[in-house]
């Protein structure tokens, strides 16, 4: 049987500039869909691409010195090249300026100029540029673009014109019919009041002031609408109208991502040129929101954009990806700063989902020779982590229908806390102590079976990092085992199969240099505040990245002995859940070494190891100290396992 396809668009970007974060965001998210449908079996095309005419190109070939052609195709290059570093996995990359797009749009053009949809008459009004935009009097308020703010430009020039008044009420009526078409709802009621109700004006569709665009057949002097001939790419890009075989397969488009300043074009010019074309509409079109900094929105003008190249290069391309899908629910509006960045590769990545791959690993090679076990003997908590991970899938496919890239990740990271939680639970070094193996192996198989579902749910967000899992737990090799239908039932993991040494797949990063570069910030922003009189800093502060450089623990003490030849010290055992550590402390004035065995205690795990009187001790139990003697040594308001994260 056919799968069933699954067609889904970017918008097509502008080749005037290199692209910045929030461009690589529409992408990003569109790639993810298209990687989620294909790994459930759908027939996907997905399309990107440049949008390369217009009067902005033209003048920014010109400030540049370059024709129009040589500038595109530079930066075309240039994007590509984005898109191949961001895992992007197109099918298609159609650029408005190839014959095949452009022999289409003047087909276009002339059946709808032939059928009495286009006219000829003199337009006057007014023009933005930077959005390649129409403006009545009216709509510009003081010569201002009502979306980009930028100074609009009086046209007056011969012009053909598109009836849209024509199509008004039938698109109206679709829109009131069709729940799903644009999305979110917020955008449609936006479209509805204030574009469809006042009453659609005429639209101008070619100019004749510049010379860089598709050239209407008919009327050698002027050029079709850079908006009409961007629209259309994602009907041209399947060979309409000359070559219409994917045109068939894949149209209409079951998604199409863009941002929100470009949904009037999307849902009022495009279904309406559709109609026009007896072509059926989009099934939805999806207007997510804007990625801002901190100062506002990014804009080249404003000098503020985040290069994607540099983040790549310095974070890896998955850990963008994951933060652009993860951080901002899909339709409001979000913020990038490297701080949430980071937070989300230390937290989300190197705790959660690394500290799982190598704790698991670390212990199946501790206690069982690298290998995994026959999971024989069941006990608590295995139904439940099994449920969930049986569940995860099924309720991430529902969200990522509706294009909740952040609530499905969630998902996913609620069975990476399960999982975690299950190894404190069934305390795999105790069932070793206790010599009990077949409960041990069963629950180390647990371990590397949640870890494999949860690295096959990774692809689509995540190209690069389920490989890298797949190799350490020693099924790079065993395809059957990556697949949606393997996710699906509980078990496949084969027992004898052995396992990598632990490598981090996230590495904490040293957020120093980012300190480094925020303390100056700080101190110009003291600078301010003092000019505002505002309440100073100490200095004395640190940031909450600072903080969590130290790793703190719950720690159970095993075992205490007094040093040999000095009264005040103990060398001390404790568990941290899957390792021991010893420590040197300075407490035997305070506790003796029966009445500490059992306690557990606060504990900084990453400090460096040192050697106290010869003896090796790496941490520190945390103490409070009156300064006249006496030492008391942190407590927990409840009981934990010892391993457990105090944050
Ligand atoms: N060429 C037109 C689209 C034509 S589609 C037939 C265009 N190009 S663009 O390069 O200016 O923008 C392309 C997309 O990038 C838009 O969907 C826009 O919303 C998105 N973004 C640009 N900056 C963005 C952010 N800061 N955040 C999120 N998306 C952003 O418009």
């Amino acid at each position: 049987m056919p799968s069933k396809t699954f067609y889904i668009t970017t918008p097509i970007y502008y080749p005037s500039d290199k692209l910045h974060i929030g461009h690589c965001y529409t992408t990003v998210a569109a790639d993810a869909m298209a990687r989620f449908k294909r790994l459930t079996g759908h027939d996907v095309w997905f399309l990107t691409g440049t949008d390369e005419h217009g009067q902005k190109i033209e003048r920014r070939a010109l400030e540049s010195g370059k024709s129009p052609q040589v500038f595109v195709d530079e930066i075309v290059d240039w994007i590509k090249d984005l898109w191949k570093i961001l895992d992007i996995s197109y099918d298609d990359f159609i650029r408005t300026t190839e014959k095949r797009h452009q022999e289409a749009v003047q087909a276009i053009f002339q059946k709808l100029y032939e059928q009495g949809d286009i006219y000829k008459d003199n337009y006057e009004g007014l023009y933005c540029t930077p959005c390649e935009s129409f403006w009545a009097e009216r709509q510009a308020k003081d010569k201002k673009c009502p979306d980009c703010g930028t100074e609009v430009e009086v046209v007056a020039e011969e012009s053909y014109f598109f009836k849209m008044s024509k199509y008004a009420d039938r698109l109206y009526q679709h829109i009131m019919e069709h729940e799903e078409f644009i999305q979110p709802s917020s955008r449609k009621n936006e479209m509805i009041n204030n574009f469809l109700k006042p009453g659609l004006e005429e639209l101008c569709v070619s100019r004749t002031s510049f010379d860089w665009g598709v050239p209407v057949t008919f009327d050698k002097d002027h050029v079709v609408y850079v908006w009409l001939d961007a629209l259309t790419n994602y009907i041209t890009a399947l060979g309409y109208p000359h070559n219409p075989d994917k045109f068939d397969k894949y149209w209409p488009a079951d998604v199409q991502l863009i941002g929100k300043e470009i949904v009037r074009f999307h849902t009022i010019y495009w279904p309406i040129f559709l109609m026009a074309l007896d072509i059926p509409l989009p099934k939805q079109v999806f207007g997510h929101g804007w990625l801002l900094l901190e100062e506002g929105k990014m804009s080249k003008t404003r000098g503020n954009v985040i290069d994607p190249q540099v983040l790549v290069d310095q974070y890896g391309s998955d850990a963008i990806r994951y933060f652009l899908l993860r951080e901002i629910p899909f339709g409001s509006d979000g913020t990038f700063s490297p701080e949430a960045l980071i937070q989300r590769i230390n937290y989300d990545l190197a705790n959660d989902l690394g500290n799982l791959l190598h704790r698991t690993l670390n212990m199946i090679h501790k206690f069982a020779g690298g290998v995994i076990g026959e999971p024989i003997e069941e006990g608590e908590y295995d139904r439940e982590l099994k449920e969930l991970a049986l569940a995860t899938p099924k309720e991430m496919e529902k969200l990522m229908d509706q294009l909740q890239f952040s609530c499905a990740l969630a998902e996913l990271w609620k069975l990476i806390g399960r999982a975690n939680k299950y190894i404190d639970e069934t305390a795999p070094w105790a069932l070793n102590r206790e010599g009990k193996r077949f409960r041990l192996n069963t629950v180390l198989y647990n371990f590397v079976e949640t870890i494999r579902i949860v690295s096959v749910l990774l692809q689509p967000f995540m190209p690069r990092t389920p490989q890298r899992i797949w190799s350490q737990i020693g099924i790079e090799n065993q395809e059957e085992l990556h697949t949606w239908e393997s996710v699906k039932s509980w078990g496949l993991l084969k027992p004898n199969t052995r396992v990598e040494k632990p490598e981090a797949i996230y590495p904490r990063i040293d957020v120093e240099k980012e300190v480094e570069k925020k303390t100056e910030k700080k101190e110009k922003k003291k600078e301010k505040n003092k000019d505002k009189g505002e309440k100073q800093l100490t200095g004395n502060e640190i940031n909450i990245d600072e903080f969590a450089k130290v790793d703190l623990r719950v720690a159970e003490i095993i075992e205490a002995e007094k040093v040999q030849d000095a009264d005040k010290l103990l060398k001390i055992k404790v568990s941290l859940g899957d390792e021991e550590r010893q420590v040197v402390a300075g407490i035997a004035l305070s506790y003796s070494p029966e009445e500490l065995k059992g306690k557990k205690v606060l504990f900084a795990a990453n400090l460096a190891p040192v050697k106290i009187r010869g003896v090796r001790s790496q941490g520190m139990l945390l103490a409070a100290d009156d300064g006249k003697g006496k030492i008391v040594l942190t407590g927990l308001n409840g009981d934990i396992a010892p391993g457990s994260r105090v944050r």
